[in-house]
């Protein structure tokens, strides 16, 4: 029999970070060829990622421009698509999450009459324009997709709302089958700065915020609010690992650049990134991942948006919604600081969103629906 070809797609970080456990995860089972194409969305944010977990492309869209628009990222992908599929002519393609790079490797696959799953199915806030574009891509991308790999219960119900019901899977989200091979107690960062910070003496706030749908007011708020916070205390370290987006280095250059306490550094690589928010205090932040991820080690999370489609952490009481207006994101941030029981009432290690073993139900699955494997896996059904 011949062997399938999986072709993985992916182009942001996060992507990348949630695929990469997948690729590897499917070059280990016989009878699979796992192929895997970026279309460099990102570029070094991408690159780094590729090189923490040895990953190596066997195609690259490399289409990357500073100030990228949505449409050419979306027509440049789809261009390359095109080439990468003749070239690899693969079975089905996978794709991940709700970026340009997930819509357009979707709709490439349906041109070219390939089946698509879509990792990280039925998330949804049911708010068109937040987050803007990912809830219509995600939106998009179930109307494309034969298979649905869906983190949570909760998920697969967002898709059965929308008569969904064939092909879904409900796995546990990948973020936790790679946070289980970065994460490590004696962990030493690359830099003096990382590892000199008091993590046991002060307390050390994670920051990062990035998300088009807070680009102008909401973003110039955010960084107010976190000058603030950090200049009222002193018992407070900020770190803040800067996202390359030149729209974001404005914000913080002009709002929070030479606030006391603040560390704004460079992106970090996904494993110093996961080991600081090991040892940090407290997360604040309008990512995705970063909501699934601090909930598993244990970190209170404030989000810097006004809705979220990760609700299962909010129930479990590790994350709440801070919103977007500065002296909402102050009060909320300054409890936790202050407030040593409504800290402790957060600070509990709940993993809604897997158990690390989302990449071999996600195999699984595809080798059942090929008619490879006998058995279709069992759902995720928490811990
Ligand atoms: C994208 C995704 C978003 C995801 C985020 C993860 C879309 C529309 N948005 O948003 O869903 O949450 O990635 O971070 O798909 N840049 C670099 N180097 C890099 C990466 C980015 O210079 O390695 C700069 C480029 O100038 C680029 C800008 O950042 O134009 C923004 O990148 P882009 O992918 O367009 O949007 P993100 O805000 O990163
Ligand atoms: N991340 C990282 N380095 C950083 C900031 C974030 O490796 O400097 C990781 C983070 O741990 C998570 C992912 O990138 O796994 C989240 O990406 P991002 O916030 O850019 O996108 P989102 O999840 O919001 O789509």
């Amino acid at each position: 029999m011949d062997k399938l070809r999986i072709l993985s797609v992916f182009g942001t970080r996060p992507e990348a970070i949630k695929m990469a456990p997948l690729v590897k995860e499917l070059a280990f089972r016989e009878g699979v060829e796992s192929l895997c194409c970026v279309t460099a969305q990102h570029r070094q944010m991408l690159d780094s990622v590729l090189e923490v977990f040895d990953l190596k492309p066997d195609w690259d869209l490399d289409i990357m421009t500073p100030r990228q628009t949505l449409s050419t990222i979306t027509s440049k992908c789809l261009l390359g698509m095109d080439e990468a599929i003749d070239g690899l002519k693969p079975d089905m393609i996978l794709v991940h999450g709700d970026t340009s790079t997930t819509f357009a490797g979707a709709l490439s696959a349906f041109y070219h009459q390939i089946p698509v799953g879509h990792v990280e199915a039925g998330l949804r806030t049911y708010d068109k324009y937040s987050p803007f574009p990912e809830e219509m891509n995600r939106k998009l991308v179930s109307a494309i997709a034969d298979l649905y790999f869906c983190p949570t219960e909760n998920n697969r119900n967002n898709l059965r709302k929308e008569g969904i019901t064939e092909g879904v899977f409900v796995t546990g989200n990948t973020v936790i089958d790679a946070l289980k091979t970065t994460v490590r107690s004696e962990y030493r960062f690359s830099t003096e700065e990382l590892n000199r910070l008091p993590y046991e003496e002060k307390k050390v706030l994670l920051v990062t915020c990035h998300r088009r749908e807070n680009y102008g007011e909401p973003m110039r708020n955010i960084m107010l609010a976190l000058r603030q916070i950090a200049e009222e205390n002193e018992d407070v370290e900020l770190v803040y690992p800067v996202h390359l987006s030149p729209v974001v280095r404005e914000a913080v250059d002009r709002y929070l650049r030479g606030a006391p306490r603040v560390h704004l550094i460079d992106p970090l690589p996904a494993d110093e990134m996961h080991n600081l928010m090991h040892r940090c205090y407290l997360v604040l932040t309008d990512s995705g991942g970063l909501q699934e991820e601090a909930p598993a080690l244990g970190k209170p999370v404030l989000v810097l948006r006004r809705e979220t489609e990760r609700p299962e952490a909010v129930t479990a009481g590790t994350v709440k919604l801070a919103g977007v207006v500065q002296d909402d994101i102050v009060t909320m941030a300054t409890r936790l600081i202050r407030d040593k029981a409504a800290y402790e009432n957060m600070a509990k290690a709940v993993n809604p969103y897997g158990d690390g073993r989302a990449c071999s139900r996600i195999a699984d699955a595809i080798l059942w629906h090929f008619g490879r494997l006998a058995e279709r896996p069992e759902d995720y059904r928490g811990n």
